[in-house]
């Protein structure tokens, strides 16, 4: 059964349907955006072999010509070489400007492509078709596109909206287990930002979800859609409330830079252990129980995800080294860090109102656990 969740954003509000079998049916849902039956498809060559064939065949069996482009899987295919080369392509296919552009793939794939699209003759639609639970909970929906620089993540980008973000829950039956749990890092921050009720949800149907379960993945990736959803359409652009979408990323960024963007630590997995020290430095701070960062360690150590700086491999800087490269996210606002803490699990909240030594206490004493 196809679940839909509406993007509201005014003239550029769109559905996100979400369940299996949505590529199967992919000509009857893209159909009415083309202004002629042909469409321009990127993928990467991991999810290429397994979903390309199947996304070409039910396009054409609607009528719909399409091209792909294949690109090295990978974090390091979102940067300017990449997008050069996917421009290019797009170009030298003819896409214009009525067209629209397919990204099959992950967040990687869907940044990138989305990015394209947006520089691409001023900017052509594009329609998600998200093959990772991280990008079909967070990085399909919302308008972010963007590549890296050599001088951090995602620091050079456009809000692009897609027309459309097909999310077929199938295409998770073929993803690695590692990145499946990556991808439930985010899906775990939805409950810790806002909503108790689905923390407590996944605490009874998490490991049953990762198992393998379809009913409960599909409804995981509609709650967590729905919030997102919700955020985006009251701040769109990042001035108020969407920041608290960043729970755990302020120390997930220090420590992807530490591990040098490596797979050492996938971001979804930065993600949980950030979120897990958000919680100890709200609980540090006073602003919630200590019962509240124990559970929701409890809760990632159940999935056996990781959760502490010890499930981290090989070296990390000391606690300034973590704080210096805190200090350099994108986030931070004259001169300031901003971080996003918590009243309790669904509470979350920005400020930057911290202490520093209350943070360097904190990634001191999980530094020293390692
Ligand atoms: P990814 O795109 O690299 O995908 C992870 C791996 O899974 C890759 O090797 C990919 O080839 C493979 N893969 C994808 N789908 C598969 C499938 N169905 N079966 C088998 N293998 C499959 O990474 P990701 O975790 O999806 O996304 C991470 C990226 O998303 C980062 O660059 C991050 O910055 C970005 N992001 C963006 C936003 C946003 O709002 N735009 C939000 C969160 C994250
Ligand atoms: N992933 C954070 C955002 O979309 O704002």
């Amino acid at each position: 059964m196809t679940e839909t969740v509406r993007v509201v954003l005014g003239a550029r509000s769109y559905d996100v349907r979400i369940g299996p079998g949505l590529i199967a049916g992919a000509a009857g849902h893209v159909a009415p955006l083309l202004a002629r039956p042909r469409v321009a498809i990127v993928t990467d060559a991991h999810v290429a072999p397994l979903h390309l064939d199947a996304l070409r065949a039910a396009l054409r069996g609607g009528g719909i010509d399409s091209v792909a482009l294949t690109l090295p899987p990978g974090e390091a295919t979102k940067g300017w070489d990449a997008l050069g080369r996917c421009t290019e392509w797009l170009l030298e296919q003819k896409v214009e400007r009525r067209d629209v552009v397919l990204a099959l793939g992950g967040g990687v794939i869907g940044d990138l492509a989305g990015f394209a699209a947006a520089i691409l003759r001023r900017g052509v639609r594009f329609v998600q078709v998200p093959t990772t639970l991280l990008a079909q909970v967070d990085s399909s929906v919302g308008g972010k596109t963007g590549i890296n620089a050599p001088q951090g993540k995602n620091l050079v980008g456009a809000f692009h909206q897609p027309s459309l973000v097909l999310a077929d829950t199938g295409t998770l039956g073929t993803l690695p287990g590692r990145d499946f749990l990556a991808g439930y890092g985010e899906v775990v921050k939805y409950g810790l930002l806002g909503d108790t009720a689905f923390f407590e949800w996944l605490e009874t149907h998490g490991p049953a979800l990762a198992a393998g379960d379809a009913d409960l993945r599909a409804e995981a990736v509609r709650r967590s859609v729905q919030m997102k959803a919700d955020i985006v359409a009251r701040d769109e652009t990042e001035a108020g409330d969407r920041a608290l979408l960043n729970l755990g990323h302020t120390f997930c960024h220090a420590l992807e830079a530490a591990t040098g963007y490596s797979d050492r630590l996938l971001h979804g997995e930065g993600v949980a252990v950030g979120c897990a020290l958000a919680f100890e430095l709200s609980a540090r701070l006073g602003l919630c129980s200590q019962e509240e960062p124990s559970r929701v360690r409890a809760h990632l150590r159940a999935m056996g995800m990781k959760t502490d700086l010890a499930d981290i491999s090989g070296p990390l800087p000391d606690a300034d080294g973590l704080l210096g490269l805190m200090a350099q996210d994108k986030k931070v606002l004259d001169g300031q860090i901003h971080y996003v803490l918590a009243r309790g699990i669904g509470a979350a909240f920005v400020t930057a109102d911290v202490p520093a030594d209350t943070v360097r206490g904190v990634l001191a004493d999980a530094l020293a656990a390692r």
